[in-house]
């Protein structure tokens, strides 16, 4: 296989970091291809963890080439930020390529957002607040800057003069501060010199290692139900985290994607408000909560918790067409009393056989569970899945038989050799 794509296949942090990391030494290119510094993940290496927001898994490798394609959204402060603190740590010398088509992020687009929320009150998002729908929105309207346009300083000011008024003109609607082309061509300056030694045409690169053969990973941010078309609306972002988006922010033909391996919890979280079928609350959920470490790595808020949502991963197998997934944080559930799987939705007692797609609807969903025994061993130091203990080997198969997917991969605890890998990921 030479290409993978990692997808997210419930409401983000499932584990990603992990699997990617795990994949990553085997690619000779890693590709972010949405989203921007609203992502987060945690990577091991060599013993030290780093926090990755915008740079790609591969950056920890000298011999892997990163890139920031089409479809990201880049603050540049921030992401100089991310290499500073690498640099710090040690790690400076990488290879980095940003798309020239990627759109800057700046910092109007973070106050609007806050605005936003701020306005919205308890009907809030509960975005990152980083300004990710704000310079999605621009993008659409054909108002945003991107990274190509830091290669020329004259025509850059004149973008900047034409579209700054009207970012203000939004933000004193909303009270916010206001802010001044010197300003923000301050800022441009300062980055572009960090910047452009990396800025290239990373589509007519990829496409040339393509046909190369070359071995890329597609590493996914978010997870597919924040999907701005297919999550739950408007609790959201603002990109699709589904492996069909690909191809449409990378500038790659639909089979540029060889294989998608869907990332899933043993269970559920998500963070900011919105429906959520499975929740639950009380010392169950704080229990799962604090053995998972269950709190964002962005804004570190605590993970709202539910059980396995079999109806709405269904919902993103079918979407994305995914075969094989990488099972996460299975040594979480150990001594839980009993374990809970949805398998089944209900409206007004009739089992529907789709996903809800408004928030009126998914409100009234009465999932179904059924309850299967826990096993009450740590797991974590086992690396052979018949070593498992026989419920936990059960609650896996069950999964596999009603998604009509493989497990290829189980983690059963943060570190990289705590996996029971059960065929080849890339
Ligand atoms: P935004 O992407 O900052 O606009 O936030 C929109 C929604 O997506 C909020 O509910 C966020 O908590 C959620 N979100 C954005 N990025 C991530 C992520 O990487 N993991 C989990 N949730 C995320």
């Amino acid at each position: 296989m030479k290409t993978l794509a990692i997808e997210g296949m419930q409401w983000g942090d499932e584990g990603k970091g992990k699997v990617t990391d795990f994949c990553a030494s085997h690619a000779d290119i890693v590709v972010r291809s949405q989203g921007g510094n609203n992502a987060g993940h945690s990577i091991e290496h060599h013993g030290v963890r780093y926090a990755l927001r915008l740079l790609p898994s591969g950056i920890l490798n000298p011999d892997t080439v990163n890139v920031i394609a089409d479809g990201v959204v880049i603050n540049p402060k921030a992401m100089l930020e991310e290499l500073r603190i690498l640099s710090e740590k040690g790690i400076s010398s990488y290879q980095l390529l940003i798309s020239k088509r990627a759109t800057l992020l700046m910092p109007y687009h973070i106050e609007i957002d806050k605005a936003r929320e701020e306005a919205l009150g308890d009907k809030k998002i509960g975005t990152t607040k980083n300004g990710i729908g704000p310079c999605y929105e621009d993008r659409a309207s054909r108002l945003s800057l991107r990274v190509g346009d830091l290669l020329d300083i004259e025509s850059l000011q004149e973008r900047v003069e034409s579209i700054l008024p009207l970012k203000n003109l939004e933000l004193k609607a909303y009270g916010g501060k206001e802010f001044s082309v010197e300003e923000i061509m301050a800022l441009l300056l300062e980055v572009r010199e960090a910047l452009l030694p990396h800025i290239i045409d990373t589509t007519a690169y990829l496409q040339k290692a393509l046909k190369e053969g070359k071995k890329i990973l597609f590493e996914g941010a978010q997870g597919a139900m924040l999907c701005m078309t297919y999550g739950t609306f408007p609790f959201v972002t603002s990109s699709s985290p589904l492996a069909t988006a690909i191809p449409n922010n990378t500038g790659l033909p639909l089979t540029a994607v060889e294989d998608v391996l869907g990332i899933m919890k043993a269970y559920t979280t998500r963070v900011g408000a919105g429906p959520f079928p499975t929740e639950i609350d009380g010392p169950l959920a704080d229990s799962i909560r604090e053995k998972g470490h269950e709190f964002g790595t962005v804004t570190h808020r605590p993970r709202r918790v539910g059980w396995l949502d079999l109806p709405q991963l269904k919902y993103v197998i079918e979407i994305s067409g995914i075969k094989r997934v990488a099972l996460m944080l299975l040594d979480v559930l150990s001594a839980v009393d009993e374990l809970k799987l949805c398998t089944g939705y209900f409206i007004d007692g009739k089992e529907i056989d789709y996903m809800p797609s408004t928030v009126a609807e998914l409100e009234k969903v009465e999932p179904q569970f059924i309850t299967m025994p826990s096993w009450k061993e740590d797991i974590s130091s086992i690396r052979n899945y018949d070593e498992l203990p026989l419920n936990c080997r059960r609650y896996l198969e069950t999964i596999e038989e009603k998604l009509g997917v493989k497990i290829a991969m189980v983690s059963v605890g943060p570190d990289k050799e705590a996996t029971i890998l059960r065929e080849e990921l890339f």
